[in-house]
């Protein structure tokens, strides 16, 4: 069985509807289900019983989806995979209980984790939480801050986006008693295969087909969020453009037609300055060094199905 007919058989005909409907509304919507695949290529990489991680796996798929709830949320964003979020769906209250009852039923998953391995599995979960949320604060904050720096940048995605990634193979590769070293080595594949994946993530939101994307266009920037390509447009631009940027980013988006203006004065600056070249110019670089990890490795089918899924990501479309 794949990993969507696992998802599946997870039952959610519960009441009160109010609490469970939003959380089966979001887990059928698609997605890539790029965390439970990580987990089941590492555990494969090292002969692992397949049926000991699909727990894992799933716990990583439901707490995923219970990240997106609220960063839908906190991002005021109204579209995703296609459909409205669950707070735009319903109300912000629905994504906030529906939201951690699925952080609590990821955690009911990974309690399924076989006995012997269930205290380190929990600790290494655990840690990747704490981390995405400290991720998440940083995103947050640096809305309002003017100072970002490249390195914060990077440290705040690797925070949000990458340890999640890392963590997924990580633990597959636990439970299919792969060696310290040999985790540690998948985790820094994953670490930089999910800084590639969120640098593209914040180009699609300039650049993206919403049919294709599945979500809005634009939404950092009306956000003011300080992506990649944000923080290299300040690098690139001259003083003059610079200031226009400044007040870009100062101007109020409330009124009718205004996000519009605001995210294609912004989007003119990036296309002005090539930023998007940049952009992925680093991506490949760390799709280059999440490549370099795998040498490491046993080579293998899953070995190769990594090297494979680190190409694609490049040129991913959503
Ligand atoms: C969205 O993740 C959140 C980011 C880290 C950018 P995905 O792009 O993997 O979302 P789905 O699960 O495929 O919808
Ligand atoms: C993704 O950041 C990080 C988490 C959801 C934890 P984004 O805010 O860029 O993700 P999208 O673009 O909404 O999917
Ligand atoms: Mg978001
Ligand atoms: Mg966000
Ligand atoms: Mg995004």
């Amino acid at each position: 069985m794949d990993i969507n007919g696992y998802l599946s058989l997870l039952d959610w005909q519960k009441e009160p509807r109010g609490l469970y409907e939003p959380i089966e509304y979001v887990l059928a919507a698609g997605g890539k289900r790029l965390r439970p695949t990580l987990a089941l290529i590492a555990c494969k990489m090292f002969g692992g019983n397949e049926k000991e991680v699909v727990p894992a796996a799933l716990a990583l798929e439901v707490f995923h989806n219970f990240t997106l709830l609220h960063d839908d949320v906190m991002d005021n964003a109204d579209m995703r995979r296609g459909r409205e979020t669950v707070h735009k769906k319903w109300n912000v209250n629905t994504a906030i209980l529906s939201g951690d009852q699925m952080m609590i039923e990821a955690y009911k998953l990974l309690a399924q984790v076989p006995e012997t391995k269930l205290k380190h599995a929990f600790g290494l979960f655990s840690q990747m939480a704490t981390e995405i949320c400290e991720g998440q604060q940083y995103d947050v904050d640096f809305e309002h801050l003017k100072t970002v720096t490249i390195d914060d940048y990077l440290k705040m995605i690797r925070l949000k986006t990458s340890v999640l990634l890392a963590t997924a193979l990580k633990l597959g590769a636990y439970i299919a008693d792969a060696e310290e070293k040999a985790q540690e080595a998948l985790y820094q594949y994953g670490i930089h295969v999910g800084l590639a994946f969120q640098i593209q993530d914040d180009i699609l939101d300039v650049y993206g087909d919403p049919a294709t994307f599945g979500k809005a266009i634009g939404g950092d920037i009306c956000c003011n969020k300080k992506t990649y390509m944000l923080l290299t447009a300040f690098r690139l631009a001259d003083k003059e453009t610079q200031a226009k940027l400044q007040k870009l980013l100062a101007m109020d988006i409330a009124a009718p037609h205004h996000k519009e203006e605001k995210i294609a004065a912004v989007t003119a600056i990036y296309d002005q300055l090539d930023v998007r070249s940049q952009c992925e110019a680093i991506m490949m670089e760390h799709t280059r060094q999440a490549l370099d990890c795998l040498r490491q490795l046993p080579q293998n089918e899953a070995t190769e199905q990594l090297r494979h899924l680190a190409e694609q990501l490049k040129t991913r479309k959503h």
